[in-house]
């Protein structure tokens, strides 16, 4: 594509400059949701499970409680409610979208990815569908991916994902670890457009030198089959003081890097949206780019670190709580195991409002419908066109045989 020069001055009288293709699109947050199990563990409950406290809790992490899947509540029931308020917002139907990418470290299955899962409940019957594994940089890295396959006009419109369940996969003994995450999801739709603004610059990086600083061993890790494996199978080992020196390293210095590429500073950011780890870690957002505290987005609070899901789910509720306007420049930072990190900075464009009430809505509960209508019955049909003529005839003689002995059974005298 033919580059071509492309400033703009913004309503504070800053000017962005960057090149892009010429015929390269713009890709606009529309939609955005959020899922959060109803199930609360607070400091006061994980006091009866490890030796720990409320007050260390608070002071070290800005943690309250956080949110535990219950039973019946997967990744994927999870980031499919979040997607489909995400839609809800976006007004679009499942069947508009041209791809979805799910970022998770607890996906149910190593594959089929949660994104082929969550493709299938939505309905979204022209969607591709992957996951991507980030670790809690993932949603950033994801939004990414999915802005630059619209800007360069591959795709329109895409559904990007974090969900988590996390809880599965923790160490309950382990008090440096259990007390900080937390289950849930959040999504946003991309849609292309030729109006300037949305995702404007992104930073990923990754330093897989600290690879085992945090980790979640699964199935060929190291840890399986060297005998002094250090690390459990599937729970979540974490060097909390290491990953805490790299994030405080990298948060404010990514977003000034993501910023520099447009020439902005961080005095232009109306809101800075970081990955919810730990207050404290948030806290050097705006120390290291000298803005206001209330510039950073934090809801640790109320759901601890949510890994990959974190950012979304802080994203929906700061635009729901009118944190985010049409026009306002935003900063998202991701970070964590890789390790890995990753900030974009979007011209919002959005209002918050929900459209529930609209022809779509009643147009998207039918495209749910028939997608689990369409499920078993495509299975049916599967399984029916896989029977070779060979298995059909043994399957025959089996049903026969099966007849022939129970009717011996039932013939007088054969107890005799
Ligand atoms: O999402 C991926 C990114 N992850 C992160 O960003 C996490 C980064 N790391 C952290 O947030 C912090 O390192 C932690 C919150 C995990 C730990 O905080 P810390 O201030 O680094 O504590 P520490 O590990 O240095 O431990 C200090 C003391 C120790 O006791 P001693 O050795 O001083 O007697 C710990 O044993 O606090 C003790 N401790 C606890 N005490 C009560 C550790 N965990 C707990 C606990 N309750 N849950």
């Amino acid at each position: 594509m033919a580059q071509h020069a492309y400033s703009r001055r913004l309503p504070s009288g800053r000017v962005i400059h960057t090149t892009r293709p010429r015929d390269m699109r713009y890709a606009h947050i529309v939609g955005w949701g959020m899922e959060a199990p109803s199930q609360v563990l607070t400091n006061a409950d994980l006091e009866a499970i490890v030796d720990t406290n409320d007050e260390w809790i608070m002071a070290r992490t800005g943690i309250k409680e956080r949110r535990i899947a219950e039973q019946r509540e997967t990744t994927t029931s999870l980031a499919t409610r979040a997607a489909q308020n995400a839609l809800d917002i976006a007004d679009i139907l499942p069947s508009d979208l041209d791809l979805i990418i799910v970022a998770t470290a607890t996906p149910e299955y190593i594959f089929p990815s949660t994104a082929s899962m969550v493709q299938d409940y939505l309905g979204a019957k022209k969607a591709g569908a992957f996951d991507l594994s980030a670790a809690c940089s993932g949603f950033v890295y994801g939004l990414q991916m999915a802005a630059g396959q619209i800007q360069t006009g591959v795709i329109n419109t895409a559904l990007v994902i974090g969900a988590e369940t996390l809880s599965r996969v923790l160490d309950w003994s382990d008090r440096g670890t259990c007390i900080l995450f937390g289950d849930g999801a959040g999504a946003a739709v991309l849609q292309g457009s030729d109006k300037p603004g949305g995702v404007l610059s992104s930073v990923l990086r990754s330093d897989g030198s600290g690879w085992d600083m945090l980790t979640l061993p699964t199935v060929s890790s190291r840890d399986t089959y060297l005998q002094d494996g250090e690390h459990e199978m599937h729970r979540i080992y974490m060097d909390g003081k290491g990953v805490y020196r790299f994030a405080t390293r990298i948060i404010g210095d990514s977003i000034k890097q993501a910023l520099q590429q447009i020439g902005l500073e961080p005095a232009d950011l109306s809101l800075v949206i970081p990955h919810q780890a730990n207050q404290r870690i948030m806290d050097y957002v705006s120390k290291t780019l000298k803005i206001a505290p209330e510039k950073v987005y934090s809801n640790v609070a109320n759901y601890g670190n949510t890994s990959a899901a974190s950012i979304p789910l802080a994203l929906a509720e700061a635009v729901e709580a009118g944190r985010v306007r049409p026009g306002d420049l935003i900063a998202m930072v991701g970070f964590g195991g890789g390790l890995t990190w990753a900030a974009t900075i979007i011209e919002w464009s959005a209002l918050p409002t929900r459209s529930t009430l609209s022809v779509n809505w009643g147009r998207r509960q039918g495209e749910y419908a028939l997608a689990g209508v369409r499920r078993p019955l495509k299975r049916w049909w599967r399984r029916l066109m896989l029977l070779s003529p060979t298995t059909w005839i043994v399957t025959a003689r089996r049903i026969l045989t099966r007849r022939r002995l129970r009717k011996a059974q039932n013939e007088p005298g054969q107890d005799q």
